[in-house]
């Protein structure tokens, strides 16, 4: 290879969860696009589905296991990830090696996911520019650096005055400390080490984040300050490529049951990839979600309900009420069902990817976040977009019909609808040529050819 050659190739490494590898996939697709080759670094679980026929371009390289899943369970989520970056390093650096020996030392970037941070020791040993690529949001970022800088115990101290919980975090508007993403993820000294790594950028040259710059302008903003190298807000990514990487069989029968229902009228229903509910809850929304005599598309994920395979566990009335208004599936093709005529609402956990995917189709949102990140969508929906509301406290069935009705029936619901049409039309506008997300693709394509 020429000296002056444009190096072609780009290895990407996401985490293996459903809501990081289909954006990055998308990211993967997008530069495809641009001319750029595509390896794809994986572990031995959750690894893309049918990968030849989905991507029959890339190249998909799995790299020994540092660390078996069965200690997702035993350590936590994040400890797991912690071990899982001091664990994976060296065999990360091998499979560069071998790489660049098989592509005669073709590759332009590693692009890797803020959580896979242990790639940062191969793209230096082999003097590789790197990329951070975020699938949250960017004022999720922002929490993160201040949270990095925070000491666990006093934090614990200080946030047991009312004065300190309801302090606004500054230049980020509404957030306050209370509102910072610390609950429901793990022990808070474990949770801010973890942000300290993440905030760390090591070597890499930029972060790339899948958000747009009209939703979160002040945040985007503020870290790059924070962060001191550039930052490239290109989403919606799945506006840009459709990258078909799902862990789990879509269902397409609920279309056909989309398209006898009323335009607006119906509810969907989905908490993402991950959550997990208690039985009762989950027959609370059951009894609520009937008698708001909406009819309601629920997707319930194998395992999702814990205890419980499916809705085995449904009592028969149950069963033949939901059956009566609702259709359940087990995996939806969610982005198809976001932009069916017949859906009036979301009802969401607010997943980052969830709640792009709302905003670009214009349908507003119940919010129901169990995280900590998830509860920084939700208030930014709520309180900044003025799209969506949160239901606060235990699930039970008169606050479901209640939220229900509040959204598709009420004009309370009918003024959200109309905001969140015309924030769709901007985000749509910044994908187009010359949008802030067009640009910021453009940007780092340039930036890939000339380094
Ligand atoms: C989690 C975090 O919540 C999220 O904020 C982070 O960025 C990634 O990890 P998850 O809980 O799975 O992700 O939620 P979300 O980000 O909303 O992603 C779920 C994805 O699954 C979406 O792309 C959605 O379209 C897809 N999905 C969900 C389906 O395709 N079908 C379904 O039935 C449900």
């Amino acid at each position: 290879m020429e000296k002056t050659e444009v190096k072609r190739r780009i290895v990407l490494v996401p985490v293996p969860a459903q809501g990081h590898i289909t954006p990055m996939m998308q990211l993967g697709k997008a530069l495809n696009m641009n001319g750029f080759s595509i390896t794809v670094v994986e572990g031995q679980f959750n690894k893309v589905s049918s990968p030849s026929q989905h991507f029959p371009d890339f190249q998909f390289v799995t790299i020994p296991e540092s660390l078996p899943e069965s200690e997702l369970e035993r350590l936590g989520p994040l400890e797991f990830l912690l071990k899982l970056n001091k664990t994976s390093e060296t065999s990360f650096t091998d499979c560069i090696r071998q790489l660049l020996l098989q592509q005669g030392n073709d590759i332009a970037c590693i692009i890797y996911d803020e959580f896979m941070y242990f790639c940062g020791a191969a793209a230096k040993e082999f003097k590789i520019p790197s990329f951070i690529f975020s699938t949250s949001s960017a004022t999720n970022q922002v929490s993160r650096c201040i949270l990095s800088k925070l000491n666990a115990e006093k934090f614990l101290i200080d946030m047991e005055d009312p004065i300190v919980q309801d302090k606004m975090v500054e230049n980020l508007h509404p957030l306050r400390y209370k509102d910072l993403p610390t609950s429901g993820v793990g022990p808070l000294d474990i949770l801010f080490e973890l942000c300290r790594e993440i905030v760390n950028k090591r070597t890499a040259s930029a972060v790339i984040i899948n958000t747009v710059s009209c939703l979160e302008s002040s945040s985007l903003a503020r870290l790059e300050k924070e962060l001191w190298i550039p930052v490239y807000p290109l989403g919606p990514l799945h506006l840009k490529s459709s990258a078909i990487s799902g862990l789990l069989e879509e269902d397409r029968s609920c279309i056909e049951w989309l398209n006898k229902q009323e335009p607006r009228s119906v509810i969907y229903i989905s908490l993402g990839s991950i959550v997990q509910m208690e039985t009762k809850e989950v027959l609370e929304m059951a009894w609520g979600l009937s008698s708001s005599n909406q009819p309601f598309l629920w997707v319930i994920r194998p395992g999702s309900i814990k205890g419980s395979k499916w809705i085995e566990s449904f009592p028969e009335e149950v069963s033949k009420m939901v059956s009566d208004r609702g259709y359940i599936v087990k995996w939806a093709p969610q982005i198809e069902v976001l932009g069916h005529p017949a859906v009036g609402g979301f009802w969401s956990h607010c997943g980052w990817n969830s709640t792009l995917e709302s905003i670009v189709e214009g349908v507003p949102m119940i919010c129901m976040p169990f995280d900590g990140e998830q509860k920084l969508n939700a208030l930014c929906l709520e309180s900044v977009w003025g799209i969506g509301f949160q239901v606060q406290g235990k699930v039970e069935r008169g606050g479901v019909e209640r939220a229900v009705k509040r959204l598709i029936v009420e004009e309370e619901g009918a003024d959200m609808r109309e905001r969140a049409l015309v924030l769709k039309e901007k985000v749509k506008a910044s994908v187009r040529s010359g949008g802030s997300s067009y640009k910021a693709l453009k940007d780092i394509v340039n930036y890939l050819e000339t380094e």
